[in-house]
């Protein structure tokens, strides 16, 4: 770095360093997170150099137009349209890119790396479609490329697993990722209220975007849980790996039948450790994991249970620290922003100090590891069918899942009236998805049965 982009200021309130250095960042888009970020810098910058011994300074923000209406204000001075000068001066040593989507925002994210400087992104989709382009760009130019932001906002679960849980293997993370998701099954199940109805309320008051499908089909959910699986296993998780639901087809009947029994749905990422098939060595073939996004009945004694509204939270069993648990605000201005803040502190820290490699933001450190189809993990499930409440009914049912050896845990059937189609509810013990997809294939042909199988699986959380 060229010793005319340092500029040393005074610093009078930290004891060990008379002269702080400044680290200028140029950020690359000013929207919303990007405001809060500009924001709360203004607001606690001082307080961050204190703590951190230098001085961080966000000289230049790129902005699609200058005058776009945004949360908080951002002096006119800094604002420029120029991305490109943003990220060529030479006085800027470390670049946000806040713009989203994933093709200018990789095509500046590469250009920064090439000009060896540390990027920090709050990208999800842009990480998820190319993460392992960009890493392997930031491992050419030595530098970092953080993403805190990336996964649950304001919740520090990057920094928790490549740091904190550094001697951890982590063989289970269930992460609720999704506000807009979260926000709506709460409400349908404090309210007793259908899907298509809590969503219209939802986008009326600003809480669910139009067009939702991003979040309600679980896309999203799914960047978060591939970023999480790749970071907690060492190998590059790619979307198309990830089997994903969303929660459009959870209905009220479901919440209220999930809840009699003792569990609530939520819309979870799921990472999970398999056992090597035949009981061999896990250390010869790497780690063979289930990644999916769906949505699961789990027990309503569970702390994940109780997560409500817009919230996140992230559960992590490592096999040393044991079950731990993170909660907070997944999105919005000021909760991003508190997660760019701090890899902003890194990426200045690494800068001042030579300490890049200290704790790499993503290493590839698995060559064999795998994500197994979900039609060969084993899950547990909750069945609702809608069937003609006639004598042999339950007979011919368990009849096709005894053929496919799947056990029937529990069944409920509330009181109805001979000839009339009622809900049937199974639970089902573990077994296959592709075996269970099959069952009801076949159970969903049957004359009395009426309407397609609802199907979801249960997570213990055991
Ligand atoms: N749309 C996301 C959510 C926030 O509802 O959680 C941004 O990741």
């Amino acid at each position: 770095m060229p010793a005319k982009s340092i500029v040393r200021a005074l610093a009078p309130r930290h004891p060990d360093r008379p002269f702080m250095e400044q680290v200028n960042i140029g950020m690359l888009g000013g929207g919303t997170v990007g405001s809060g970020v500009y924001h709360h810098w203004r607001c606690n910058g001082a307080l961050m150099a204190a703590r951190l011994g230098l001085r961080l300074h966000l000289s230049r923000v790129a902005v699609k137009a200058l005058d776009e209406p945004r949360p908080y204000e951002i002096p006119r001075a800094v604002l420029t349209t120029d991305w490109q000068a943003v990220v060529h001066d030479p006085q800027v040593r470390v670049v946000v890119e806040l713009v989203g989507g994933t093709t200018v925002a990789r095509t500046m994210v590469l250009e920064a790396l090439r000009c060896g400087k540390p990027v920090v992104t709050a990208n999800k989709a842009l990480l998820s479609a190319h993460g392992e382009e960009l890493f392997a760009a930031a491992r050419r130019a030595g530098v970092n490329l953080y993403y805190e932001a990336s996964v649950a906002g304001g919740i520090p679960i990057i920094k928790t697993l490549r740091e904190a849980f550094v001697g951890n293997r982590i063989t289970h993370l269930y992460g609720i990722v999704n506000g807009t998701c979260n926000y709506i099954l709460t409400r349908m199940k404090q309210e007793g209220a259908d899907f298509a109805d809590v969503l219209a309320e939802a986008q009326r008051q600003g809480y669910a975007e139009t067009p939702p499908d991003l979040d309600v089909d679980g896309h999203d959910a799914c960047h978060k849980t591939g970023i999480l699986a790749s970071l907690a296993h060492g190998f590059w998780v790619r979307p198309e790996h990830i089997h994903v639901e969303g929660i459009r087809q959870v209905s009220k009947l479901d919440m209220q039948f999930a809840g009699q029994l003792g569990y609530t749905i939520k819309l979870l990422g799921i990472v999970k450790e398999l056992p090597a098939p035949g009981g061999g060595s896990r250390r010869a073939r790497g780690p063979r994991l289930q990644v999916s996004v769906y949505p699961a009945l789990i027990p309503n004694t569970h702390v994940l249970a109780s997560v409500q509204g817009v919230f996140n939270a992230v559960f992590v069993r490592g096999d040393v620290v044991g079950d731990t648990l993170f909660y907070g605000r997944g999105a919005g201005k000021d909760a991003t922003a508190s997660a760019v803040l701090s890899d902003l502190a890194d990426a200045a820290l690494d800068l001042v100090h030579g300490s890049a490699r200290r704790v790499p933001a993503f290493v590839a450190h698995e060559n064999h590891g795998t994500v197994v189809p979900l039609g060969e993990v084993s899950s547990r499930y909750y069945v609702r069918l809608s069937v003609v409440d006639r004598p042999g009914v339950i007979a011919k049912i368990s009849a096709i899942l005894g053929a496919a050896r799947i056990g029937i845990a529990s069944i409920i059937q509330p009181e109805g009236h001979v000839g009339e189609v009622v809900p049937l509810i199974l639970m089902i013990h573990d077994a296959p998805n592709a075996v269970m997809d099959r069952a009801l294939a076949r159970i969903a042909r049957l004359p009395v049965v009426k309407a397609p199988p609802v199907r979801f699986r249960v997570e213990s959380l055991e």
